[in-house]
């Protein structure tokens, strides 16, 4: 151990240095730790920069998007899973079509489903941006942007543009299409607690509104795989909580 004059003078600033044999190593670390903690203190200043500018930048407006957003230039994927939703767009021309997995999935759903006397109809599944421009555009109209910002997705949010989003009634009632009378029949109630086991939650359930950004909806159910439906239907939770992600 090598005891220099500098050290010497650091080691006299403090008792605990006084005991040691030399202060050299000691008044390193200490130093260390100090410019260690400026740089804490910076990475830290830099993450409140960053969160504010964030809460700045996602201020939303009154129907939960994103004020002056930027067009989606590609659909957010997590772990290989397409999000869509208030805070994820997607590009005007992202066209899938409707997904094949998922519309075998459905097949599947129905024919296990026939066994308990239920047969489904799948009334909406994939929809083009501009097919959504023109739903949303008279549900504004109908009931006003407020209201219809709980129950349509704007032009390029919509799950329906993925081409995995499926809105499923029961065949023998068409009158309860996109209705959550749906949910209170037999039917409705059998789709809710076995939908999973072919891959499809139910994307907006009751009383996650704060969560999803939209209201319930009995009949609008999301392929995601049965592993992961599974989980989500187990745990009772949403896409956007299972992944973590802003809704
Ligand atoms: N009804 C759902 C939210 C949609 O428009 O995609
Ligand atoms: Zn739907």
């Amino acid at each position: 151990m090598k005891c220099s004059k500098r050290s010497l003078s650091l080691v006299a600033l403090t008792a605990t240095m006084l005991l040691a044999a030399c202060g050299d190593e000691d008044a390193t670390t200490e130093k260390q730790t100090s410019s260690q903690e400026t740089s804490k203190q910076q990475v830290e200043k830099q993450k409140t920069e960053v969160t504010t500018e964030k809460k700045v930048e996602e201020k939303r407006d009154a129907g939960g998007y994103i004020i002056d957003q930027k067009p989606a230039t590609e659909v957010k994927k997590v772990n290989g899973i397409v999000i869509a939703n208030k805070r994820y767009p997607m590009p005007g021309d992202y066209a899938p079509g409707e997904s094949k997995e998922a519309r075998t999935a459905f097949e599947k759903l129905n024919a296990f489903a026939k066994k308990s006397g239920y047969t489904f109809n799948a009334f909406s599944t994939y929809r083009s941006y501009e097919r959504q421009t023109v739903l949303y555009e008279n549900y504004k109209a109908k009931d006003g942007q407020k209201a219809a910002d709980r129950y349509s997705a704007r032009p390029g949010f919509s799950e329906h543009q993925t081409g995995l989003a499926f809105d499923i009634g029961d065949a023998n009632v068409p009158n309860d299409f996109a209705s959550n009378r749906f949910g209170e029949t037999e039917a409705g109630k059998w789709l809710a607690e076995n939908a999973h086991k072919y891959g499809f939650i139910m994307r907006y359930p009751n009383d996650k509104e704060d969560v999803t950004g939209y209201m319930y909806e009995s009949w609008h159910f999301r392929y995601v795989g049965v592993d992961i439906a599974t989980k989500i239907y187990n745990d009772g939770s949403t896409l956007e909580e299972y992944l973590g992600m802003e809704g």
